[in-house]
Order: C-alpha cells, then sequence, then structure tokens
C-alpha cells in the first residue's frame, strides 16, 4: 500500500488530523473534492487558520509523508480510509447526510474491486445508527460484506478549533466504536504509532461513540447556556458578578472550571449544529429534550442584553457610532460560522447604527456578508477612534491590553459593553462600564 491512511475531506478536522497524522511519521493521502481549497494547500497555504498548521503541511509535504488527490477512486492506495466530510445542519436541526452519502457511495465503487481488507472510519460527527446505514451503503455499493471484507469504526473528534494542532496531537481521549477485534488491532497499532504512550482510548460500540460527541458537545453548551441563565440573574442583584460566582464554583473538582464563561452565548460550527442535531434525534424517539431547547433558547438570545443596554444607554441607535471588537466565533480562528457578531451587526444594521469592526484575522469574511454596508479598521484603536460605545464580541488577547485611557482617549463616549468579560471592572470603573453577568 502506498499510503497508511487516506483523509476524505480536508476541512478543519481532515486537514489538522492530516498534517498531525503526517508529523507522527504516517503516510497520508489527502482528498479533497473543493479544487481551490486543495490547490491552496498543495502550496502549504492552510485555507483555515490554525497555529503552526502551514509549518507543518510544508514540513510533511517536504519529507513525501503527505500527498494529496482530488479524486475518491484513489482511496485504494490506503487500507485505513477517514472520512471527514461535513454533515450540516437541515432546517429542521436533523443532520443532512448528503457528504457522507456520496463519499461512502464513491468509497464503495473504488474498493468493489480490489481484493483488500479496507477500514472506513467515521471521524465526521454522526448520530447513532449512522455508521449501520454506512455499512449498509457499502455493501450495496460494493458487493462486498461488512466485517469480512472491511470494517466501519466510529472515531468521533473533539478537537476545538483555535486549538486544532495541539488537540490533535494531544487528544484527551480517542474514542474508538468498534465492531471486531480485527478492526480492534488495526486501530491500536495505527494510533500507538502517533500517539505513542499513554494512548488514551475507550473502545466501545459504533452508536455508543456516536452520541458520546452529541453528549460531549452538548454538556458544554449546557454549561455556557446555565453561566448565563446565572449571569442574567447576578445583573439583576445590586453588585452582583457572575464572575465571583464562577470562580467559587468551577473550585469543585465535581463541576470543574472549564466552560463556566458566561458572556454572549456559543457560536460556531459544532455546538448549535449538534445541540440541534441532539434534539431532532431524540424526537425521532419520542424523548423529551426541553434540556436542551432551553440551552438554544438562552443562547439565541443572550446577544440581546447588548441592545437592552444600548437602549438604555442611547436610546435610538439611528447614525449612532458604534465598533465592534472581535468577529470570530471564538479567538484564534477566522470562522466566523454561527459567530455571535453576525446577529449584533444584522440587528445594528437594522437599527440603522454606523458601524465599524475589527477581529485580528476575520475581518475578511465577514466582509464576504456584510460589503460596505459596515466599514473595517486594521487595528482597535481604529476601530474604537470615535465612536460612543464600543462592544467586545470575541476575547482576542490582544483587546485585553487595551487600557481604560485608551478608550477615554478615543472613543466620542467612553462607553464599553464587555461580552466576554475581559476587563476587570476595578479599573474600568470610570468609565461608562457594562458586562454580561454585572449587576
Ligand atoms: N470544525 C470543528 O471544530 C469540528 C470539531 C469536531 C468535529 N467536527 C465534525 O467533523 C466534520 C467535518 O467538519 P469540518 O469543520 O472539518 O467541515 P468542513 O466543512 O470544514 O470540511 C469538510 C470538507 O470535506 C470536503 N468534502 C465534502 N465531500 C467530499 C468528498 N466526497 N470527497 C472529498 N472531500 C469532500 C469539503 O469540500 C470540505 O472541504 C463535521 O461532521 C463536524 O461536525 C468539526
Amino acid at each position: 500500500m502506498e499510503y497508511d491512511v487516506a483523509f476524505v475531506g480536508l476541512g478543519y478536522v481532515g486537514l489538522s488530523s492530516a498534517v498531525c497524522f503526517a508529523d507522527r511519521g504516517i503516510n497520508v493521502l489527502g482528498i479533497e473534492i473543493d479544487s481551490k481549497k486543495l490547490n491552496m494547500i498543495k502550496k502549504s497555504n492552510s485555507p483555515i487558520h490554525e497555529k503552526n498548521i502551514n509549518e507543518l503541511l510544508q514540513k510533511s509535504i517536504k519529507k513525501k509523508k503527505l500527498s494529496f488527490s482530488k479524486e475518491l477512486k484513489d482511496v485504494t492506495k490506503t487500507k485505513i480510509i477517514f472520512l471527514t466530510v461535513g454533515t450540516p445542519s437541515r432546517k429542521d436541526g436533523s443532520i443532512d447526510l448528503k457528504y457522507i452519502n456520496q463519499a461512502t457511495k464513491d468509497i464503495a465503487i473504488a474498493i468493489k474491486n480490489i481484493q483488500e481488507y479496507f477500514v472506513i472510519v467515521v471521524k465526521s460527527t454522526v448520530v447513532p445508527g449512522t455508521a449501520l446505514k454506512i455499512v449498509k451503503n457499502l455493501e450495496r455499493y460494493s458487493g462486498k460484506k461488512n466485517s469480512i471484507d472491511f470494517g466501519v469504526v466510529v472515531n468521533p473528534e473533539f478537537l476545538q478549533e483555535g486549538n486544532a494542532i495541539n488537540d490533535s496531537l494531544k487528544p484527551d481521549k480517542i474514542v474508538l466504536g468498534i465492531n471486531s477485534e480485527k478492526d480492534k488491532k488495526i486501530m491500536f497499532n495505527l494510533f500507538k504509532k502517533i500517539y505513542r504512550k499513554n494512548l488514551p482510548i475507550v473502545y466501545t460500540t459504533p452508536s455508543n461513540a456516536e452520541l458520546i460527541k452529541y453528549a460531549n458537545n452538548s454538556l458544554l453548551a449546557t454549561k455556557i447556556s446555565f453561566m448565563n441563565y446565572i449571569a442574567r440573574i447576578a445583573e439583576q442583584i445590586p453588585d452582583g458578578d457572575v464572575e465571583e460566582i464562577k470562580n467559587a464554583i468551577g473550585m469543585d473538582k465535581r463541576i470543574s472550571e472549564s466552560f463556566l464563561n458566561a458572556g454572549l452565548g456559543f457560536g460556531g460550527s459544532c455546538f448549535p449544529k449538534d445541540v440541534k442535531a441532539l434534539i431532532a434525534f431524540s424526537k425521532e424517539m419520542n424523548i423529551n429534550s426541553d434540556i436542551l431547547q432551553s440551552v438554544l433558547t438562552i443562547n439565541d438570545t443572550q446577544f440581546m442584553s447588548v441592545f437592552d443596554i444600548l437602549k438604555k444607554e442611547l436610546g435610538s441607535l439611528q447614525g449612532k457610532k458604534i465598533s465592534i471588537l472581535g468577529l470570530s466565533f471564538k479567538p484564534e480562528t477566522d470562522d466566523i460560522r454561527d459567530a455571535i457578531s453576525l446577529k449584533i451587526i444584522k440587528k445594528l444594521l437594522d437599527k440603522k447604527a454606523t458601524i465599524r469592526v475589527y477581529d485580528p484575522i476575520a475581518n475578511d469574511n465577514v466582509r464576504d456578508i456584510f460589503g460596505k454596508s459596515i466599514s473595517y479598521a486594521s487595528n482597535s484603536e481604529s476601530c474604537i477612534k470615535g465612536s460612543e460605545c464600543c462592544i467586545i464580541v470575541t476575547e482576542w488577547k490582544e483587546f485585553k491590553n487595551i487600557k481604560p485611557k485608551d478608550f477615554t482617549r478615543l472613543m466620542k463616549r467612553p462607553l464599553i459593553i464587555d461580552g466576554r468579560r475581559i476587563f476587570s471592572k476595578k479599573k474600568f470603573n470610570k468609565l461608562e462600564y457594562h458586562a454580561i453577568g454585572l449587576g
């Protein structure tokens, strides 16, 4: 075999995993149907923004550990095929399997006449039972038999955008949904080479592996919405402060301190999509998902606290100059899929405000959506200059260095809405400082 593994789909998950596997000495074939994306990747110019990804790409290509193809039929050059295509939301929240179905059909046709045992590894996020559908599709189009000619393994991905390389190289856990000893051996031998010692592997069934991914993300989303609910209460209490509550409850080991930050809510390509998919999946089984519905309701309305403050402080927003710092759905990425900034900009435009925005790397992506209806600054100083209110939407590190005196010096009115609690309330108490969860 020419390659140890193939990745089908070189998006956030496929590309990050491919470069990390290649860096650990695995021979990787990356398959991507989008020619524009593929051409960029071949030139070591990653279409996604992740720390060190271009360096790793360049190194792996040079060492001939990473090659590429646009053709799915090339999966036959390996025996382990990772599916890393997208699983977007349908209107009703359920996941759309069109990319998975197309890729599995093409894989089946490709392997039809090859006398080798293939393992197809589902890394895309899919609801329980999908691996079974994939098995049926593969059998149907290849004429081969599951467990005899091929195996299907579920290996959900837990990386966080903005930290994808680190998460791929040092995952907290590797979940493997496996049906046979043969597949277990093949996967163990592969992962042993990549992670060497202390392999944190959880072996389970394919359906449990599928559900683990949704349970994982839904619980994290629940923590965030829960803290936003507590923040709403704290805001109504004189000297209430959700930060103090967070610090205290985070000391409880049963709770842990992570994902307790109150703010403007979660966005991105995973949490909203995965929570909606689990709700839709529960509905099929007549299982009540009020708990997750509330998580979404809190999240969908959380950004409105900005408008409550604006209404109180500025009245009508027509012609008012509002600056926005941070556009990506989280720091260290330029991904704006389902980003809170988009909701805020849309609503500000409805109210005819004059908007100036700045993000260290996501300006261009936002420009693709809003064009000339808003203006774009090349740094935070020029963004806030002359504005009557500044809203912090994404907690980029560089924003934390802006001093109260910078706001007073540059803004027409130093009205700050700290949507991510990045500033110290003590240092900012001389300004008109408002923050999520601050009474
Ligand atoms: N982005 C994340 O942080 C993250 C984290 C964990 C899990 N996931 C899950 O992983 C999956 C992939 O997510 P993503 O963000 O990487 O998606 P993405 O949209 O960034 O990338 C998917 C890629 O697959 C390509 N593709 C589609 N069909 C193809 C085919 N037949 N052959 C070759 N390439 C094909 C697309 O062109 C695209 O480049 C999803 O199920 C997602 O829910 C994403």
